[in-house]
């Protein structure tokens, strides 16, 4: 098969571009570095540089494949997250549309089904209905849990004042995906025989994040690591601090307030639907700890 990617060599769709290739298809993959083309090129994919704001770019990207995967970059310098997310929708739904793409693969989130007081998950609900008007495309919609690799982010307030914390709290039962499992799931959609528009969730493990901190502070030898949970003005006080703007810090606040409510996870925990990804909590663990020594 012929299939294009977007999230160029990413946390979910360089893993996705080696299992397409190693299974035999022809892969194109979307970047907007013309830096990256060696190292596309050496996975055994195209490159096609361009930006998913340029729509005559994605329509010609698109153009011949069997089957699409669609991802939104983060972007933090855009002035407003939702507006940038459902944007980008509307690209890919006009280059969709143009290129005659039939089968599409989208990169959602867990919390999708909300309308709002998510943060940036609305927007992906937005691109959700988006490609859900098209006639006659097949859309699958991964609804991907909170990325472990978030926890990265944690280091620097684990060294600078040996805590990790945020606006929910300690008995926070949050649901955590590996970008590989979400990789396998995509790969897994692409080559498979869906039809019209659904979703699936894509999730590798949930626990309450007091076990979280236990699990992450024990693999950096800090077994007592103290959750702390953050009033939501001191968690957007520490995020600007750190040089968040304030479009991106509002949505994320927002976000970490449909953590705490458990609003976020309602659909995924009605509906359990979702394939269970391999990579647990302890496999990030190790990743998780290699990362904090390297920042040594
Ligand atoms: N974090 C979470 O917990 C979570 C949960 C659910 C869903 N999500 C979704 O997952 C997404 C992130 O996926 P990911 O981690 O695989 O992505 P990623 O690794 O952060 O980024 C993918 C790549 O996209 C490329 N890119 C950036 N701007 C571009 C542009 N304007 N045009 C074309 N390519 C561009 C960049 O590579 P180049 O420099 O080569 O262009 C970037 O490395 C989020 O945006 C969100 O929608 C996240």
């Amino acid at each position: 098969m012929k299939i294009t990617i977007t999230g160029s060599l990413g946390n979910i769709s360089k893993p996705l571009a080696e299992i397409l290739v190693r299974n035999g298809h022809e892969v194109v993959v979307i970047s907007s570095d013309d830096k990256k083309v060696k190292d596309i090129e050496a996975l055994g994919a195209k490159a096609a540089v361009g930006s998913v704001s340029d729509v005559t770019f994605l329509t010609g990207a698109f153009t011949g494949a069997d089957a699409i995967y669609t991802m939104v970059p983060p972007n933090w310098a855009t002035t407003n997250y939702r507006q940038y997310i459902a944007g980008t929708g509307e690209n890919y739904l006009a280059a969709i549309k143009a290129s005659g793409v039939k089968r599409v693969v989208n990169l959602s989130s867990i919390g999708a089904h909300l309308n709002g007081g998510t943060g940036p998950i609305a927007g992906l609900h937005d691109v959700e209905l988006l490609l859900n008007t098209l006639d006659g495309v097949d859309v699958k919609h991964l609804r991907a849990g909170i990325f472990y690799i978030n926890f990265f982010f944690d280091i620097g307030t684990i060294r600078n004042s040996g805590i990790m914390g945020n606006n929910y709290s300690s008995q926070t039962k949050l649901v955590m995906v590996h970008p590989r499992d979400i990789a396998a799931a995509a790969a897994e959609e692409l080559q498979g025989s869906f039809e019209g528009k659904s979703h699936r969730y894509v999730v590798s493990e949930e626990g309450e994040m007091a076990d979280i901190v236990k699990v992450l502070g024990t693999s950096i030898g800090k077994p007592d690591l103290p959750w702390v949970q953050f009033s939501d003005e001191e968690t957007y006080a520490g995020m600007t601090a750190a040089g968040m703007s304030a479009a991106i810090a509002g949505p994320y606040v927002e976000m970490g307030q449909a953590i705490n409510s458990g609003v976020l996870f309602e659909d995924f925990n009605r509906h359990r639907n979702g394939v269970w990804g391999r990579t647990k909590l302890a496999d990030f663990a190790t990743e998780f700890a290699a990362v904090y020594k390297s920042q040594q």
